[in-house]
């Protein structure tokens, strides 16, 4: 199995949905910079379960942060941050040991691994569980990045078939930290709402679109030919669990448009600075960030687990069965993956500013962490 990213910014997840604890290693954060508990738990108020729109599972989410600190900042050496699970509750996976579910990684896991090794107790890793250890790390990936003055934010576009409100403003988009939804403003949250009630009357799920900026973001990051910008945060979010789709810019609707509206014209802006005068190619050109924001747009699809009866084979018996998933699961997960592709996208960029020289990698002054701190400050405050 594979749980490491990255080439400068190292971060490595490790723990099962029904182990001990859920954690993270992350390796190259430059010396220097303040951590606290707080700043991890900033992240992860947004992908927290146990409210009434998301899974019931009541996680503490305490981030311990067992090494790499040293008076509240960073060593240079490798940070380590562990969650204890403290609400699984395995036997709500019994019918799931012998009933593998459509469209999760049941069959899979059991054709490779085996099925004696397959932790179906919450789906071992492949449980969303295991995105809390990204989201840790993605918020020292997006504090780090304040050195460059880069923010990474995000929101809900569209859950099934409800469209919500857009905009391509990362500022704005922080406004959807105020709605439990992700929504962008209230009137979509009480359609988002409305949604997500009645597929959990159902028994139901829905997909959902999110839209991921990064504000700022510096010119030149990206490794051309092989480790183009665009291929790094795509492969990034797509390791995320019930992504199907991935855009940036134009997207796919660039194969239906003709050269001519495609064209990314370039103008003189202020302080002649040369920009993309409508930034369609998504802050990434040539493998190459432009300076524009950086957009990306992720397909989260309908979670799997639902109470409406599918068809499956009973592994024990090998005859045909049917399989209804009561247990505490999300109705529509892009509510809280939001948070987890924003995770994802700070992980790449800063594993890049790192490899570019823009970040150092040993170790910031005291006026460089300073700064990051005031920075942090003005972003949490932004959130409220
Ligand atoms: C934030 C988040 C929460 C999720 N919650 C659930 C869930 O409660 N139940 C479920 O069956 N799948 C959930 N998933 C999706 C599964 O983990 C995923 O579909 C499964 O691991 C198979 O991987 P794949 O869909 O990427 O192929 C969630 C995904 C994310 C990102």
């Amino acid at each position: 199995m594979s749980s490491t990213l990255g080439k400068q910014f190292v971060v490595t997840t490790f723990g099962e949905s029904h182990g001990q604890a859920m954690g993270v290693v992350v390796d190259g954060i430059p010396a220097g910079l303040a951590i606290s508990p707080d700043d991890i738990r900033f992240e992860l108020q947004f992908r927290k379960t146990g409210n009434y729109l998301v899974s019931g599972r009541r996680e503490a989410d305490e981030p311990e942060i067992i090494s790499g600190l040293f008076n509240g900042r960073t060593t240079g050496a490798p940070v380590a941050i562990i969650f204890r699970n403290v609400d699984a509750i395995s036997s709500l996976y019994s019918e799931v040991s012998h009933k593998p579910r459509p469209g999760h990684s049941d069959l899979p896991l059991i054709r490779k691994y085996g099925r004696e090794n397959w932790d179906y107790r919450g789906s071992g890793r492949a449980s969303a569980r295991e995105t809390i250890s990204r989201v840790a790390a993605g918020a020292i990936a997006k504090k780090l990045l304040m050195h460059v003055s880069t923010y990474v934010t995000g929101y809900l576009r569209s859950i099934g078939p409800v469209e919500g409100t857009h905009c391509s403003d990362p500022i704005r988009s922080l406004d959807s930290k105020r709605y439990q939804t992700r929504a962008l403003d209230g009137e979509t949250d009480g359609k988002f709402t409305a949604l997500i009630k009645s597929a959990m009357k159902d028994g139901d799920s829905y997909g959902g679109v999110a839209e991921i900026f990064a504000s700022n973001a510096p010119q030149g990051l990206g490794e051309p030919v092989f480790n183009k910008i665009k291929a790094d945060i795509g492969g990034a979010i797509l390791t995320i669990p019930a992504i199907t789709g991935f855009e940036y810019g134009m997207g796919f609707d660039a194969a239906r448009m003709k050269g001519s509206e495609a064209a990314d014209e370039i103008v003189r802006g202020e302080g002649d600075i040369l920009r993309y005068r409508k930034n369609l190619s998504g802050g990434m050109l040539g493998g190459l960030t432009t300076g524009e924001t950086i957009a990306v747009r992720c397909a989260f699809k309908p979670t799997s687990s639902i109470r409406i009866p599918a068809k499956t084979v009973d592994l024990d018996t090998l005859e045909p069965a049917e399989i209804s998933v009561t247990g505490r699961h999300d109705p529509v997960v892009a509510v809280r993956g939001v948070s987890v592709a924003e995770a994802m996208m700070a992980l790449v960029l800063v594993d890049h500013a790192l490899i570019s020289g823009l970040i150092p990698h040993a170790k910031l002054s005291h006026k460089e962490a300073g700064i990051i701190e005031e920075r942090w400050g003005d972003y949490v405050k932004k959130c409220q």
